[in-house]
């Protein structure tokens, strides 16, 4: 049984408890609203508000633009408000466990969201939660992410399923993800990393039971031949250590115009930001035509929103 059926609290951690079903309704939803406040000013709540009255509390142990505002803004225009946490501040920094943070938290709040690298913190924390916990990013996956890049690649692409979609880098938290929604979602995914920073070998073992096409490799040409997109993240992943060897390994898989050129010729180019231009990428292509960055970073406002909407009942 999936870890969505077991659950009576819908949780969102990871792309890979949920049925195809579940992510394409958050899909759909996320582009009937994103449709539904064209021209809007963007302080305007939406014209309907299902998530009236409800609080969300975020929790950030670590940096954060797009996933802290996005959110905030996204509870507002669905008619709720947020209260924002760090760690630090919280009884959390001085030994409260995570699984009484979440009894207490149960009894305030109506939904959290929390960016913890320790995944499996994040997940106690939905275990002992009454109320629906979103994974903001642990070291582990990023799921909100790659539904918000889901919903950029078929805006400019069509329907996701039977593409072809490459990454390049170091195969990370958002690679995770990526990877879990190629084995639900059926597209094609080519994963191009060094030896050294390569997927899970757990990861790869899911693929392989549920078989998916997710191919994995250390060439970023052969990865990236005729893709209809390509995405790449930092060479340095919060929690990672910043070295020189590190930017050595990785600095085949940068994406510039000569490894674009592999791509098929109306590829995109996606990144979740932040960006380290002139190392995953240069500045010709994120700042060029082939680039959806910043519809991309848009895109995790209305992505969260369903999200949000779906782990409250109200989708
Ligand atoms: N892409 C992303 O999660 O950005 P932030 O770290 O700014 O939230
Ligand atoms: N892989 C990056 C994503 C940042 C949004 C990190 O974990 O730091």
């Amino acid at each position: 049984m999936s870890a969505e059926k077991n659950s009576a609290v819908r949780h969102f951690l990871d792309l890979s408890d949920h049925e195809p079903a579940t992510l394409t309704a958050i899909l759909n939803e996320a582009k009937r609203r994103k449709q539904a406040r064209k021209g809007l000013h963007k302080g305007v709540p939406d014209a309907d508000k299902p998530l009236d009255g409800h609080i969300l509390a975020m929790i950030f142990d670590r940096q954060s633009t797009r996933t802290r505002i996005s959110f905030d803004v996204g509870m507002r225009q669905l008619g709720g408000t947020t209260i924002m946490l760090t760690g630090a501040q919280m009884q959390l920094a001085r030994e409260e466990t995570i699984a009484d943070t979440a009894r207490v938290l149960s009894r305030y709040v109506d939904i959290v969201m929390i960016r913890l690298l320790d995944h499996e913190m994040v997940q106690d924390l939905a275990a002992h939660s009454d109320i629906p916990v979103i994974n903001g990013l642990t070291k582990l996956s990023h799921p909100c992410q790659v539904i918000a890049d889901l919903l950029t690649f078929e805006e400019k692409k069509g329907p996701v399923k039977g593409r072809t979609i490459a990454w390049s880098g170091d195969a990370n938290n958002v690679c995770t993800s990526w990877v879990h929604a190629a084995v639900k979602l059926g597209f094609n995914l080519r994963v191009a990393a060094p030896p050294e920073l390569q997927a899970r070998p757990a990861l790869k073992e899911w693929v392989k039971a549920h078989k998916g096409k997710v191919q994995f490799t250390t060439n970023a040409e052969e990865a990236v031949d005729g893709a209809e997109c390509i995405v790449s993240d930092a060479w340095v992943s919060m929690g990672d250590e910043d070295s020189t060897k590190r930017h050595n390994l990785l600095k085949p898989y940068q994406v510039n115009p000569r490894l674009m050129a592999h791509a098929a010729k109306d590829a995109i180019f996606m990144h979740c930001l932040p960006a380290h231009r002139g190392e995953e990428v240069t500045d010709d292509i994120i700042d060029g035509p082939q680039s959806a960055v910043w519809d991309e970073a848009e895109n995790r406002l209305h992505a969260q929103k369903a999200i949000m909407q779906w782990c409250l009942g109200k989708l």
